[in-house]
């Protein structure tokens, strides 16, 4: 098993994908709140990049289908939406037998430039090692592939990779790109205090500077999640039971 690294979503082409398993990554914060959402119930995640689409796909469709709009950008919540992309927000009462309709600045559009893959999962610190699991039962070579923030590398979805990465290194056909193991380097000086890695990167000064440190808290948490999201057909789901050794 070949475990390579990309750094931003923009590096993923139909080449890149042939094949291997694609993790998406989006530790703050949309990755978080995906695989929090369906851990609290919601059937499904429907990721749309522009606004405007999200929009068009709830109209007319609301309330009473029991579907929510949500997401952001520069992580405020958009107007007129149900919820924004806080995880915090997307309590069971809230999103338990819903469908939910998200629009945010990166990981969103990252899922549709990676759509055509047979294989992509979605993952952040708190699923860590239910993805990992996951890749050892798949058996493929795998591409992690860090969104980051408007297009430049960020630190916490190269943490995380890292922390994939690092479990994956106890299977015995394990090999990986240079940028796995400097992922793993990221990840191994991380990770004595994960929420500290969270608050000092672009994006986490950023959410604290908008009264979000509480999400920084939530989305360092490690392995509190055992929901390992795929997105099947442009929608986001559980995957559940044993994935199959291909
Ligand atoms: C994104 O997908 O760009 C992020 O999740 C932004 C955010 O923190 O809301």
């Amino acid at each position: 098993m070949l475990v390579d690294t990309s750094w931003l979503a923009e590096e993923a082409d139909t080449a890149a994908m042939a094949g291997r398993a694609v993790v998406v990554i989006d530790v703050l914060r949309a990755c978080t709140t995906m695989i929090h959402a369906l851990g609290n119930g919601a059937i499904e995640i429907i990721p749309v990049a522009r606004e405007e689409d999200a929009r068009e796909k709830v109209r007319g469709a609301r309330p009473a289908t029991g579907v929510l709009l949500c997401g952001e950008r520069g992580g405020k919540k958009l107007r007129g939406f149900d919820l924004g992309n806080s995880p915090l927000e997307y309590t069971a009462e809230r999103v338990s037998g819903k469908r939910i309709v998200l629009t945010t600045t990166n990981a969103t559009r990252a899922l549709a430039m990676v759509s055509g893959g047979d294989l992509v999962l979605v993952a952040a610190l708190s699923n860590a090692g239910a993805v990992a699991a996951s890749l050892m039962g798949f058996g493929r070579d795998v591409l992690l592939l860090c969104c980051g923030t408007e297009g430049e590398f960020a630190h916490e979805d190269a943490v995380c990779a890292g922390a994939i990465a690092a479990r994956l290194a106890g299977d015995a056909v394990f090999g990986e790109t240079d940028a796995t193991r400097t992922a793993r380097s990221l990840f191994r000086a991380a990770s004595g205090d994960l929420e500290a890695a969270l608050r000092g990167s672009r994006w986490g000064r950023h959410l604290a500077g908008m009264g979000l440190a509480d999400d920084l808290v939530f989305c360092s948490r490690l392995d509190s999640s055992s929901v390992v999201p795929r997105l099947v057909g442009g929608r986001v789901l559980a995957l559940t039971g044993e994935p199959p050794r291909e």
